[in-house]
């Protein structure tokens, strides 16, 4: 085979984030935004017809040193808006790695694969959990550190933790995302409620609520009770101000976007990024969203994991 196209979802984090960081569960939804990557081998690296510097493309590096460094040529197509936490690189890595494992005679396994892109994300960024790599290689939704959960994908260690990744009901929904158009490094952020939890006896309690928060939205997604689960949402969000990782300009997009949805909140590590609302009218959130400033995008759910070959 001299040509190969994989492709992956990206996702965003409907409940969890930061809790998650203290072994509390955390839910991932994957999105109807996908990467695209067409992989044949080649005399060296180019990424859309121009020769590529390896060295500044660590997650395609990462993956590539796992086949010998031989070179390929790639080309990208990407829905998926880049550094607004909606799994951009971890979607790069997935269709990436699956376009190689498929390229090299390898069976084109999700555990295998997630396995791959969580290592190219963590080499890449020297931390994180393998929550968006594993969104993005299975679809639907992924839940991580969720006990009594009896549909296990796969377990995955580094830096002495581990991670159950866990595969859960998502009904097909209409999301809208909010980009505030502020990048917001995640470090900071997780640094920020680390230093507020060990000072503060009160922040511990509300990392424990944000638990108690996801562990009700997983029956709610199960039943697919959507009042429930907007409620859960909008009330996660306080609980997240109350961290302090929220910011006013995510304030303002939940704000203006709760009188049409059922619920909304930031998502992802906050200070900036995007927030997601849960909606039946996704085109007034969309313009509400717009007239105080964010840039809309309207998401389905339900959508399908890395696919390749095809
Ligand atoms: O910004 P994202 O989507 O990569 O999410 C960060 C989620 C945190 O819980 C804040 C950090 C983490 O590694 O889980």
């Amino acid at each position: 085979m001299t040509q190969v196209t994989a492709s992956a979802p990206g996702k965003f984090v409907i409940l969890g984030e930061h809790a998650v960081v203290y072994g509390k569960p955390a839910i991932a939804l994957a999105i109807d935004r996908r990467f695209t990557v067409r992989v044949s081998p080649g005399p060296e690296f180019r990424i859309n017809g121009e020769p590529a510097d390896i060295n500044a493309n660590p997650h395609i590096k990462h993956v590539s040193s796992l086949y010998d460094m031989r070179p390929v040529s790639l080309h990208t197509e990407s829905r998926i808006p880049p550094g607004a936490g909606l799994g951009s690189s971890a979607a790069l890595s997935v269709a990436f790695s699956g376009a190689m494992r498929r390229l090299h005679g390898l069976a084109v396994e999700p555990e295998s694969v997630a396995a791959e892109a969580f290592d190219a994300e963590y080499a890449a960024q020297g931390r994180g959990s393998p929550m968006d790599t594993s969104a993005c290689t299975h679809g639907y939704g992924v839940a991580l550190n969720m006990r009594g959960c009896d549909r296990p994908l796969w377990s995955l260690e580094k830096g002495g933790n581990r991670w159950d990744v866990h595969d859960i009901d998502v009904p097909a929904m209409t999301f809208v995302i909010g980009h505030t158009g502020i990048r917001a490094a995640t470090g900071p952020l997780v640094e920020k409620v680390r230093k507020f939890r060990e000072r503060n006896r009160f922040a511990s309690d509300i990392v424990d609520e944000i638990g108690d928060v996801t562990l009700e939205g997983m029956t709610a997604l199960r039943t697919d009770d959507r009042v429930r689960l907007g409620e859960l949402m909008t009330y996660d969000h306080k609980l997240l101000s109350i961290l302090g990782v929220s910011c006013k300009e995510l304030n303002k997009l939940v704000d203006a976007s709760l009188p049409h949805a059922y619920g909304a909140k930031l998502t992802g590590s906050g200070g900036g990024g995007c927030m997601i609302a849960l909606t039946d009218a996704p085109d007034r959130v969309a313009e509400a969203i717009r007239s105080r400033g964010g840039m809309p995008y309207t998401v389905s759910t339900r959508v399908e994991g890395l696919t390749v070959g095809r």
